[in-house]
């Protein structure tokens, strides 16, 4: 582990309760996914995160194993990931403009995702009562959709904070801490092959987010790799570790191998794929 800033404060701040003699006697320590969480006989007190900045959610990262309430129910959220996933976070903050046009935009969009195999899930801070009543104005904007997919109700913050995505300058009206734009992708080993950071000012594109995913999905297919700008039905480059004679093989119906300076030939472009 890393002892940065956030471990200090947090092995000062836990100093300072375990001294404390209201819980001299009875106090219960339950420590799930890296989460402290601290019990009086009576009550829980408060908790508390270990993992530093540079321990969670990072490309090929594991999604945790969280049990979440939602819009719909509760679930473990490894139960949920059966197929490409779409995790998105909202900042905290509801009945905010860039978060209904987002989250409408995600409800137009359903089709494409279905198409896809590709389920959705929100994630925001507010609680369940606060999440439907958005739902209603989200749908009024995005006239003629329903809201079709769970959000996640992560009043505890405890979700944005295993998932490393708390926004360090955007609070909530109470101070509370909110979570970025994000937005992973993950597949069914629950590891996340993309994300997306955005900050609260900036509204996601989900154009891209459905090139990603076709991008995603033709590279697990196949040895390629998408180059800048692709668009479905355009070329595709050859993945640098498959040799010539076995990309011959592998793409029967030829490519173009660019003459570049170096003549190393490593760009390879084929389409048809
Ligand atoms: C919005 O969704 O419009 C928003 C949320 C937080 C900060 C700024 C804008």
């Amino acid at each position: 582990m890393v002892l940065d800033y956030h471990i200090l404060e947090w092995i000062n701040d836990l100093k300072n309760i375990l001294l404390h003699p209201r819980f001299h006697n009875d106090l219960v320590i339950r420590i799930e996914f890296g989460f402290f969480d601290l019990y009086t006989k009576k009550e829980k007190a408060c908790n508390f995160c270990i993992y530093s900045a540079r321990e969670q959610s990072f490309f090929r990262d594991e999604i945790p194993n969280l049990e979440v309430e939602t819009t719909h129910d509760s679930f473990k959220l490894h139960d949920y990931i059966d197929t490409f996933v779409v995790l998105f976070s909202h900042p905290g903050i509801e009945f905010t403009p860039v978060c209904t046009t987002e989250l409408g935009m995600m409800v137009a969009y359903a089709d494409k995702f279905a198409e896809r195999g590709v389920k959705l899930l929100g994630l925001s801070c507010d609680d369940v009562e606060s999440h439907k009543a958005w739902i209603k104005d989200i749908e009024a904007y995005t006239k003629g959709h329903k809201v079709g997919y769970p959000i996640i109700v992560d009043t505890d913050r405890k979700l944005i904070k295993l998932l490393n995505i708390v926004d360090p300058d955007e609070k909530d009206s109470a101070g509370n801490q909110v979570p970025f734009r994000a937005l992973h992708i993950v597949p069914t080993d629950k590891k996340i092959k993309l994300s997306f950071l955005y900050p609260a000012s900036t509204g996601r594109n989900m154009d891209e987010v459905i090139r990603v995913l076709d991008s995603l999905k033709l590279a697990a297919k196949h040895k390629i790799a998408t180059p800048v700008n692709w668009k479905p039905g355009e070329a595709v480059v050859i993945s640098p570790s498959l040799s010539t004679n076995k990309a011959k093989k592998q793409f029967s119906q030829g490519f173009n191998t660019v003459d570049l300076p170096s003549h190393k030939d490593y760009l390879r472009l084929v389409t048809d794929v």
